[in-house]
């Protein structure tokens, strides 16, 4: 088996403020790869930056940039592709996610919104693809270059309204169709991008946040494992498709939900 270290690593991370990206993040600088973080969210990225500088000593620069906006995506990719001679590896974590408060969004279905449902394809799928293809020259400068995609469960199955029932959480339709659309995109940059670059999905099932106590029994007496996911279940595979151990492995779904879907 081919394990290399991962020290010197160039690691893109795209919502790299977020939970399981900043998550993910962590794991990287124990390696002392270095780090690009890309996010809109000034607050959470700073915060991330210092705690992983201060703990690891490593290089990480970060990006604030919204990925839904062309313009700005353009930019970020110019500047990266002119800073970086290469990038091995990039993680999309970025997501219009079920906490966000745009009118329209987290809604019963009659009022889920037009605006909320194209900004969701904008942020969890156009993002990620015109990123991809204003960077894969870069990638292709790598030796072990890889891509992997954040999907969900709801990706790969329909949601059991039964969990939501007497909870003010919802399952936007957008939310789940793109992230079937992130599973087949997946496929599709896997087969235009190889073989020089491997491309894969991990979707993960629901990561506990103190949701209602009604919401959390519900998930989990559906789940096998008898538990919602914490980050760090999400990190090992993202880190081990992203790795040379997974080196014959592109166009793939890891599925990572302590078994909710396979019943
Ligand atoms: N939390 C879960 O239960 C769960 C389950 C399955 C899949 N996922 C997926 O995992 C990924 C990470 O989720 P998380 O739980 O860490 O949520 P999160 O909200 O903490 O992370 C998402 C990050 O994306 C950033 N982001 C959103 N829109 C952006 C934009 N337009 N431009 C730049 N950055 C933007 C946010 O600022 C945030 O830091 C998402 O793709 C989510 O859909 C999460």
């Amino acid at each position: 088996m081919l394990v290399n270290s991962r020290e010197n690593e160039i690691v893109l991370i795209t919502g790299g403020a977020g939970y399981i990206g900043s998550a993910i993040a962590s794991t990287f600088a124990s390696y002392k790869s270095k780090l690009i973080l890309v996010d809109f969210d000034k607050k959470n990225l700073d915060r991330v930056k210092q705690k992983l500088n201060k703990k690891y000593k490593i290089t990480i620069d970060t990006f604030l940039c919204d990925l839904s906006n062309q313009d700005m995506v353009n930019n970020l990719c110019q500047n990266i592709n002119k800073k970086y001679k290469k990038i091995d590896t990039v993680i999309n974590s970025i997501g219009m996610v079920g906490t966000d408060d745009m009118q329209g969004w987290n809604e019963k279905f009659e009022n889920q919104s037009f605006d909320a449902w194209n900004k969701c394809m904008q942020v969890n799928l156009s993002s990620i693809f015109f990123m991809i293809q204003r960077i894969h020259k870069s990638l292709e400068k790598s030796k072990i270059a890889s891509i992997t995609n954040i999907s969900s469960i709801y990706g790969v199955v329909a949601p059991d309204w039964n969990i939501y029932e007497n909870t003010n959480i919802n399952n936007p339709a957008a939310y789940s169709i793109s992230k079937a659309g992130i599973v087949h995109m997946t496929k599709w940059l896997a087969s235009a991008l190889a073989p020089k670059i491997r491309v894969n999905a991990v979707s993960p099932g629901g990561v506990f946040r103190n949701q209602q106590k009604i919401f959390v029994k519900k998930y989990i007496d559906k789940t096998l494992l008898k538990r919602m996911a914490i980050e760090d279940d999400i990190v090992g595979p993202v880190v081990f498709l992203s790795s040379t151990s997974a080196s014959y492995i592109t166009g793939q779904n890891l599925i990572v939900d302590g078994g909710w879907t396979i019943k």
